[in-house]
């Protein structure tokens, strides 16, 4: 396949970026769209030009590393698909394809593709733990859980901290991935003492770290790869009312 690329180059935080554009050739259909940035930067460092910076690790889906807005949209055209999953044979042979970072006032970009995704972090040290002894494998397993609530309580756990949702939502809300930590542990009798103060120090966090409020627009589900549903932010806003209405 042959393509041209539309790249967001930005040396640092604070300067200024703009959209360089690439030839990119003889690029399989099977290779995986960061297979494809690699060998344009392999070309650009023959050429003597910076390569294009981009995060990724695990390149399995798993790791929450990788995500660029493809087309303007968070991770692509395949739905519950993350970048380092996505396939070149999902683009026309001659398209042109504009790449960019995540936009979101919360995670600035460092340097090209590269955002600082810092403030997720800042969230999940507000609440997202639990205090109770859970002991070994073998401990776990004498904790009977419902099982409705521990299918609900993994599909919460599947949220790798991409980033997508935050990207796609025109308010630049955290709230998805916030309800998805949240309702992880708060599903769970093992995350059952920290439930308040968890679904509060988390939700002020988010606020801090400057995310926008939900205003259910529902870009953030749609974009997510790993499917995780609008009902959590359902559950995070009762679980809020129940915790503060509580503290008076
Ligand atoms: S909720 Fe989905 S899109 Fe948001 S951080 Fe988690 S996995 Fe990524
Ligand atoms: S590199 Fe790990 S999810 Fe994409």
């Amino acid at each position: 396949m042959n393509l041209k690329l539309r790249v967001w180059r930005q040396t640092g935080p604070t300067s200024r970026g703009r959209m360089a554009t690439y030839d990119v050739t003889d690029i399989s259909p099977d290779a995986s769209f960061l297979e494809m940035l690699d060998v344009l930067n392999e070309r650009l460092i023959l050429e003597g030009e910076e390569p294009i910076a981009f995060d990724h690790d695990c390149r399995e889906g798993i790791c929450g590393m990788c995500g660029m807005m493809i087309n303007g949209v968070a991770h692509g055209p395949s739905r519950a698909t993350t970048t380092c999953q996505l396939h070149m044979r999902h683009f026309k042979d001659g398209e042109t394809i504009d790449v960019e970072p995540w936009r979101a006032a919360a995670f600035p970009v460092v340097k090209d593709l590269v955002v600082d995704r810092g403030a997720f972090d800042s969230i999940i040290q507000a609440g997202g733990y639990i205090s109770a002894p859970t002991g070994a494998a073998p401990d776990a397993h004498a904790t009977p859980v419902p099982k409705a609530d521990a299918d609900a309580a993994f599909e919460a756990a599947t949220c790798i901290g991409c980033g997508a949702c935050v990207a796609a939502c025109p308010n630049g809300s955290a709230m998805l991935f916030t309800a998805a930590k949240v309702g992880h542990l708060g599903l769970l009798p093992q995350g059952q003492p920290e439930r308040d103060t968890r679904v509060v120090g988390m939700l002020a966090a988010h606020d801090e770290a400057g995310f926008g409020g939900c205003t259910n627009a529902g870009e953030c589900t749609t974009v997510c790869p790993k499917g995780i549903p609008l009902t959590l932010i359902g559950r995070l806003n009762s679980d809020y009312r129940k915790a503060v209405t509580k503290r008076g």
